[in-house]
């Protein structure tokens, strides 16, 4: 009788030996192979998978002198006025916000922290310690506004130099 349980005591002590033997095992291979794919993504060369930052935002034709649409996709406000047209950022340069239009008002308005920007993006009021950002803006070769959003222009509070598309 006692060797029997003698055979029954040892049985699960070497089951319990080899289960963490196995656990241990286990663990170092997934800490290399987490290493190894941090190394193979260090090593890769990196694609940028960004949207492409020049978008057309129509013809000159389809906006009205003063008027400011929003093209909530890109961030970004086309502003037609009598001196040509502007492509505002529409990211408050306070903290990061989104600012609206407000027609009533001729402004745009932040409402995270009450900035308020005249219609040429101006900072009027408010936090934002400069004007919103404007980007590159030009006619391709079929006539349409194109803006490149990888032109960033910051600028002080002098007035915008506007985009004249010849229709303006
Ligand atoms: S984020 Fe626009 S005023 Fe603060």
């Amino acid at each position: 009788m006692s060797l029997n349980t003698n055979a029954f005591s040892i049985k699960p002590k070497q089951g319990r030996r080899k289960f963490l033997l196995r656990l241990s095992w286990t663990g170092l291979s997934l800490a290399f192979a987490t290493f190894l794919a941090a190394m193979i993504s260090f090593v890769r060369p990196r694609v940028s998978s960004r949207p492409a930052m020049s978008v057309k935002v129509g013809f000159p034709d389809d906006y009205r002198p003063g008027q400011v649409v929003y093209h909530s996709g890109r961030k970004l406000f086309i502003v037609r006025d009598e001196k040509g047209f502007l492509s505002i950022s529409a990211v408050c340069t306070h903290l990061g916000c989104i600012v609206v239009w407000n027609g009533d008002h001729n402004m745009f308005l932040c409402p995270c922290h009450g900035g308020k920007f005249d219609a040429e993006g101006i900072n009027v009021a408010g936090p934002p310690p400069r004007p919103l950002d404007l980007f590159a803006i030009r006619l391709d070769d079929n006539g349409s506004l194109v803006v490149d959003q990888n032109i960033i222009i910051r600028r002080a509070k002098d007035p915008a130099t506007r985009f004249q598309s010849g229709n303006a």
